[in-house]
Formats: C-alpha cells, structure tokens, sequence
C-alpha cells in the first residue's frame, strides 16, 4: 500500500507556522505535490473542541498533567480520524503542530518531563511519526512581538498568558528536541524575513522529496 508523507511544522508562537504551512502547500502543489493541511490541537470538530477547552483564558485551574492528557487526547482523535485516514490512501499531509510541541510546552515548559511525556504520547499515536518535521527557530520575545502586532484587542488564549520565561523554556527545548532528533527535524532560521523564510521551507522540503525518490530508485 502506498503511504503519504507525514511532514510537521513545529516552533514557538508568532513564528510563521501558520501562514508558512499555507504557503509552502501552494508552491509544492504548483511542483505537483499535493499536501493536505490540517493543525494541532484540532484539525477535526472532537478535537476542536478539546482545543477550546485547553486554550479557554477561563481554566486557569488546569493542572499540568491534565493539559497533557488533552493535547494527547486531541492528537489521538485528530490521528484516527483524518491523518492516518490520508495517509493510508497515500495522501500527503503537512501538519502545524504534533507531538514535539508536547515534548516542548508540556514535557519541557511545564515540568513534566520530556521522556514521560513522549511515553504518554506513544499511547496516542502508536507508531505514527512524523516523515520529516520542519522546526521553525525564532527566540520567543520576537515571536509574541510579531503576535502581539497583529492581534486583534481581546484575543488571547491561555497560552498566551504564560510569562516570558515559559516560552523560553519551550525555545530551549524545541532546540534540544532538534538536537537530538537530527535526521527528522530540520532547523529553519525563522528570524529571516517572510519570503527567505518560505523559500528555506519548500527547500527543504524539496531536498526530503529529492532523497526519497532517490531511495526508492535505488
Ligand atoms: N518571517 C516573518 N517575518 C515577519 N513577520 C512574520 C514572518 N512570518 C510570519 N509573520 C507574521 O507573524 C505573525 C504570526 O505568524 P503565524 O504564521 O500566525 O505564526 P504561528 O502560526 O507560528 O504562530 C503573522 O502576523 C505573520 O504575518
Ligand atoms: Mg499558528
């Protein structure tokens, strides 16, 4: 059975995951390679509402754990229902968000322990991983000023209200995390203006394709 990529796009708020995702499927589906999008936590109405309640300002009494449990939960049903669904018909997906960011906010950021958290995880998603995981690296005083620019009055979410040294901590672990992952996760210097940025994604896009069909020729 032919199988479809599973590429993730992974990095601190504000630092173009979003709109760089949209992109980079525009430019590739013009090469003829199709990606379909989708994001974490949501992608799919059980999960959206999980997002809801994870993100909601209101439940500030959320324990860690609980936050952890959810964002697997959500990633679980998110999996079930619509990325293994593609990608067992050998459809591509590019995904904003998986399980680093749980590695990062809540194994890291939270305390919780990067290899527990990963372990819970492996219940979720039991061998789905990521083909490749593009980590866009941006120090997070920049990315919650570029969020901080555009928002609209009012729209904050519970994350959002974490103080500066958490998003620090989730910096300093997705820089771990890429690290250590070194053949999956490839690095992008978000910090470049939009466009260098674009370009150095679909590049290294690209350059996974290029290996790929090179593999298989083989
Ligand atoms: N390379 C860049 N330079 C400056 N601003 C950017 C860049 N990439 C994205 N932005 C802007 O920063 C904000 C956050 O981008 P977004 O794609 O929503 O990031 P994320 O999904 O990672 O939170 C948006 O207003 C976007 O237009
Ligand atoms: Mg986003």
């Amino acid at each position: 059975m032919k199988k479809g990529l599973f590429i993730t796009i992974e990095g601190p708020d504000g630092a173009g995951k979003t709109s760089i995702q949209k992109e980079a499927a525009r430019i590739l589906s013009e090469e003829g390679f199709h990606f379909e999008l989708t994001r974490e936590p949501g992608g799919i109405d059980i999960a959206e509402q999980i997002r809801e309640i994870i993100l909601n300002p209101k439940n500030t009494a959320m324990d860690a754990r609980t936050e952890a449990l959810l964002y697997a939960a959500s990633r679980r049903q998110h999996l079930a229902e619509k990325v293994i669904p593609y990608l067992d018909k050998g459809i591509n997906v590019l995904c904003d968000r998986f399980v680093d960011s749980s590695l990062a906010y809540q194994g890291y950021g939270r305390g919780i322990g990067v290899d527990q958290v990963f372990q819970m995880n492996q219940f979720a998603i039991q061998d789905t991983m990521p083909d490749l995981t593009l980590f866009m690296m941006l120090e997070p005083e920049i990315g919650l000023e570029r969020i901080n620019r555009n928002r609209a009055p009012g729209d904050v979410d519970r994350l959002d209200m974490e103080k500066i040294d958490f998003h620090k901590k989730v910096y300093e672990a997705y820089c771990d995390i890429a690290k250590k992952y070194p053949s999956r996760i490839e690095v992008i210097d978000a910090s470049k203006c939009f466009e260098e940025v674009l370009e150095n994604t679909v590049s290294a896009i690209r350059k996974y394709l290029k290996k790929l069909v090179n593999t298989i020729d083989k």
